[in-house]
């Protein structure tokens, strides 16, 4: 049975590339492809994105796309509770890295807002997500060592109310997660909230991720493993596009 196949179900579509050049030109092309689907039929259209440090170069090439990015409002799946000129801000690495080229003509909302109460900061995210009814084109997840997707941490004490939240955003509290390193205090999209999207995408490298991925599609338990919220979630439109590459 080829890997492909073995890796793939109804839920997964699994895309192993021979390398990063191939892996990056994979990610950016079915980003690219989500949003200008929606872009075809509403006049603005909602991507989602991701930390860390997996898909930077997926990021960067994706800036010099020529897409209608004055029509694309960026976020993030996820922030770390930071000021937003910190080294570990989400919204930061989005600017430094996405929003440059064509694509520093996109509009940026950011999750950490100063002077405001982390809480405060969840609820005027999921109002302006349900005021603004934007198509959702494409979330772009990651997954850490402990099985971690968003900032769905294996641990966090209020993990099962954010699985079983009907919320978009959330807050979470990671304190003793090792996986959310310097920042355990965070703003993370839900279950409910990633399954709302047209285009799904989990970007992983190397055998070590790897080998939590396969360990996440042999189990069912979320709290072990909450990235396996996103392998096959209630109401999810489409499979969850998952691209490796060594
Ligand atoms: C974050 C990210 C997080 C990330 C994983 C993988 O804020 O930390 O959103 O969910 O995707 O931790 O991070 P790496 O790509 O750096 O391994």
């Amino acid at each position: 049975m080829s890997e492909s196949r073995r890796l793939s179900s109804p839920a997964v579509e699994w895309h192993a590339h021979a390398d990063e050049s191939a892996w990056i030109e994979a990610c950016v092309r079915t980003i690219a492809e989500g949003l200008a689907r929606d872009l075809e039929q509403h006049p603005q259209a909602l991507l989602l994105l991701s930390g860390g440090g997996t898909p930077v170069p997926v990021y960067r090439a994706l800036a010099r796309e020529p897409l209608a990015w004055s029509r694309v409002v960026v976020s993030l799946v996820d922030e770390r509770w930071t000021p937003p000129d910190s080294p570990g801000n989400n919204a930061r690495l989005l600017r430094e890295t996405l929003l440059t080229g064509h694509a520093a003509e996109a509009e940026l909302w950011p999750l950490a807002i100063p002077d405001m109460s982390i809480d405060d900061a969840v609820r005027l995210a999921n109002r302006r997500l349900d005021a603004t009814r934007l198509p959702l084109a494409a979330v772009v997840l990651g997954i850490g060592g402990d099985g971690h997707t968003a900032s769905l941490f294996p641990g966090a004490s209020n993990l099962d109310s954010a699985l079983a939240s009907t919320e978009a955003y959330v807050a979470i509290d990671a304190s003793g997660c090792p996986g959310a390193g310097d920042w355990p205090q965070r703003i993370s999209l839900t279950p409910a909230g990633l399954a709302a999207a047209d285009t799904r995408l989990l970007l992983l490298r190397g055998g070590d991720k790897r080998a939590v991925f396969e360990r996440a599609q042999a189990g069912d338990d979320i709290a072990e493993l909450p990235v396996r919220a996103v392998l096959a979630p209630a109401g999810a439109s489409s499979p969850l596009q998952v691209h490796w590459c060594p």
